[in-house]
């Protein structure tokens, strides 16, 4: 098996196409794959030329999947064969001193159309400014996306994503910046035709011809070579060069104006992220390879919840209908009384509170009285970032990125108000535009969040909300409303008891450990007492002994019939939570003491000899002790780091000497692919990646599964790599960074520094 020579070689297939080959005729999906994430192993009959991160993907991929496998032994063998020759291959392409001079990249080209006839229509000093203003705000959509700008020319780029270090993503950032550069053109211009009406303003402004431009955007090795001598190039610059850039300017020539065009490859590592739509017919291609496509817009992100998978398939919900009918009441009293409703959904880690709102709104679509839906979540944020509830809200809601200039935010947020079938109605009307605009940029700049007057904020969400909900209720969902920060909190609060919102049912889901009141953290629980009060508490309880043994019965179902013993252990452990029962069954899958292939078996002899885990910690512990020890040291990372943390901080912080680079980011994908960890755009800037830890349970498991001192050094690197990235502008609009670098520090034990850096924050020091 060691003699990759004679391995009968393979590929993998999950979001993307991994290694080049053709696919065995009997393809094999691995048994119970998780997130759809389908998995064949194939006969190779490849390229030599496989680029380093798909080595990396196709490794994490199949890692990820390693457990499902359950005791085949055919497959585990192919599957251990696979990783071997992968990890053999990479280690290869690693140790190539030419990987250091062909890196795989993702190549942007841009061209102004009707540059010749610009410049013949325009004075020159003029076609300079104006063509000067133009590329400073495209240049700086490159830039935060985490490119660099290779050439410039008057009407051209050429900008090159993945340096210093190539990276997953690196050809989804060169789209989401090539996309962000068409809108950014297109509001320069009009920002061009309003200030030639105006006087007094640019002087370029009257002839400004509103060009447009054309980009091609691929993905492949590139070379560097010196640039030819030219005033514009210094000697011993260098240039890219080969063939990823004659495709890539290839495809810009293809492109219609105003239009993206792009290749397979690209297409391929974009992780799906894009709508893309056929390429022009004249170029219609006979190899798979060669297809091109016309990026159409960004794939909206549903960050809504998704409840968990045990082998691929959604538990069907038990009990709770009478949670449902409490829900159900609550939005048909906001909508009857035309006043806002609050209720505060409690429970125990896991105790299915999401699932529960998540049926509800379902329900609530079903029932016809198509409510507007809004999520917000505290994961991403942090409890000393003011209003950062609310900010998420606003994000999520009009796909607003840290990337994006203020123009743009500006664009998206009168695009979002003003859509027919949105929140828009008479948005424009009622004089609540301008406002809006104002406090969703003021929340955006975690400085000028934090003098943002409650009764400003209280204001403008009022009138809005009033809007929104002019012929329709609306249901605001806010997870982890236990973690948010006290203006977003005191903000609703206000809201409520002002009653001025219209129809609209607010509900707060809080995780509560066994031993905190909830009321100590939420200022509006005491008036819940009221009967009359718009402020309800609804506590999620654990699952009755019958409906628990249903749940069980229903996941095992494929077992036909699932042991009574079997069920008897599941549920007695459960203790009624659902989280425990899906997460044990899927533990039992990943020790292979169920397969759960297309017919499902059991070991019993090992389940009895096995010491199930007496509560959700101690089972997420048991799976934490199961990931690979590369996964496990990211997810520790990631955890001392906060609830969210970046791919490039990751990779940074993490010694080589723990997990080499790749490592690092098969890791993140492997986690990314078992569910712990999830991508959220929202909190991406420039090249970095934000990740959140999907369950707070996990995250505290984690953190608690290291030694206090090991824990206090690994926030002392933190700190440090907060201070030596704290310059970024970007990071430092959306975060206080000064209050993060406090927080690691204090939890370092160092006082002292925790206080300097509180002062700088202009936070009270309370240590
Ligand atoms: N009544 C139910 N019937 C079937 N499955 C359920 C039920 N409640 C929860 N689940 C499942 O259990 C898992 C955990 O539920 P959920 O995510 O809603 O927990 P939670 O209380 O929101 O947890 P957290 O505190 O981590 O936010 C989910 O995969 C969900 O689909
Ligand atoms: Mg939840």
């Amino acid at each position: 098996m060691g003699n990759t020579s004679q391995c009968p070689a393979l590929k993998v297939t999950c979001r993307s196409v991994l290694v080049p080959g053709r696919l065995h005729p009997a393809r094999t999906p691995v048994a119970g794959s998780r997130a759809g994430a389908a998995i064949y192993i194939i006969t190779r009959v490849g390229k030599a030329n496989i680029s380093r991160q798909s080595l990396v993907e196709a490794i994490a991929t199949l890692e990820a999947q390693r457990g499902r496998v359950g005791n085949d032994q055919p497959l585990q063998q192919a599957v251990d064969t696979v990783l071997l020759v992968l990890r053999e291959k990479l280690v290869r392409i690693q140790q190539e001193p030419g990987d250091q001079t062909r890196p795989h990249l993702a190549v942007l080209v841009a061209d102004l159309s009707g540059y010749t006839a610009l410049s013949e229509r325009m004075d020159v000093e003029r076609v300079r400014s104006a063509i000067n203003a133009m590329w400073n705000v495209l240049d700086a959509v490159i830039h935060a996306w985490g490119g660099q700008i290779d050439q410039h020319a008057g009407d051209s780029l050429m900008a090159l994503f993945g340096l210093p270090q190539p990276r997953q993503g690196d050809a989804a950032r060169a789209l989401h910046a090539a996309l962000s550069m068409q809108q950014e053109l297109e509001l320069f211009n009009e920002r061009a035709r309003h200030a030639a009406t105006s006087p007094g303003d640019e002087s370029w402004a009257t002839e400004w011809p509103g060009p447009r431009m054309r980009i091609g955007v691929h993905s492949g090795p590139v070379y560097f070579a010196h640039a030819p001598g030219s005033p514009a190039a210094p000697s011993g610059r260098t240039t890219a060069v080969g063939d990823t850039v004659v495709t890539a300017r290839r495809l810009e020539k293809l492109a219609p104006e105003g239009g993206v065009l792009t290749s397979q490859a690209a297409r391929r590592s974009s992780h799906n992220r894009f709508n893309f739509i056929a390429g022009p017919e004249s170029v219609a291609a006979t190899r798979e390879e060669d297809d091109l496509f016309l990026v159409d817009s960004e794939r909206r992100v549903e960050s809504g919840y998704t409840p968990g998978t045990v082998a691929g398939k959604v538990t069907r919900l038990v009990g709770r209908t009478e949670l449902l009918d409490r829900l159900q009441m609550a939005l048909q009293t906001a909508t009857d009384s035309r006043m806002p409703q609050l209720v505060t959904i409690v429970g125990a880690p896991g105790a299915g509170k999401s699932r529960l709102v998540h049926e509800f709104e379902r329900q609530a679509r079903l029932l016809g009285s198509s409510p507007v839906i809004l999520r917000a979540g505290t994961q991403g944020a942090f409890p000393d970032l003011p209003y950062a509830l609310l900010r998420d809200l606003f994000s999520r809601r009009f796909s607003i990125r840290p990337q994006d200039s203020r123009y743009l935010v500006e664009h998206k947020l009168r695009r979002g108000l003003s859509k027919p079938d949105d929140i828009a109605r008479s948005v424009e009307t009622t004089g609540i535009l301008g406002p809006t605009i104002e406090l969703v940029k003021n929340l955006l700049d975690a400085r000028t969040a934090a003098l943002i007057p409650m009764d400003e904020a209280l204001a403008v969400m009022e009138s809005l909300s009033r809007t929104l909900t002019a012929d329709t209720p609306a249901i605001v969902v806010l997870e982890g409303i236990n973690r948010a920060d006290h203006q977003t909190l005191d903000l609703i609060h206000q809201l409520v008891r002002n009653g001025e919102s219209g129809p609209v049912l607010l509900l707060g889901l809080a995780t509560v450990a066994a031993a905190t009141d909830p009321e100590q953290m939420l200022p509006w629980l005491d008036d819940s007492e009221d009967i009359f009060s718009p402020v309800e508490r609804l506590d999620v309880p654990p699952l009755s002994p019958v409906d628990s043994r249903l749940m069980a019965t229903e996941i095992l179902g494929p077992l036909s019939p699932p042991p009574m013993r079997l069920l008897d252990l599941v549920v007695a452990e459960a203790g009624g939570n659902p989280l425990y029962i899906e997460e044990l069954v899927r533990l039992l899958i990943d020790l292979g003491v169920i397969v759960a292939g297309e017919r499902w078996r059991v070991d019993m002899d090992r389940v009895e000899n096995i010491v199930l885990p007496v509560s959700l910690v101690k089972l997420i512990e048991s799976q934490l002790a199961g990931l690979p020890a590369a996964e496990r040291r990211v997810l520790q990372y990631a955890a001392v780091f906060g609830p969210l943390c970046w791919d490039v901080a990751l990779l940074e912080l993490i010694p080589a000497e723990e997990v080499a680079e790749a490592g690092v980011e098969g890791a993140i994908l492997s986690l990314e692919l078992k569910d712990y960890l999830v991508n959220d755009d929202s909190y991406s800037f420039a090249g970095a990646q934000a990740y959140l830890i999907r369950r707070d349970s996990v995250r505290e498991a984690t953190y608690d599964s290291m030694a206090p001192a090991e824990r206090a050094s690994m926030h002392m690197r933190v700190a440090h790599w907060l201070i030596a990235n704290q310059e970024d502008a970007r990071l430092n609009t959306r975060f206080s960074i000064d209050t993060m670098i406090a927080r690691h520090f204090a939890a370092a034990g160092d006082t002292d520094r925790a206080e300097v850096w509180l002062r700088r924050a202009g936070a009270p020091v309370d240590l």
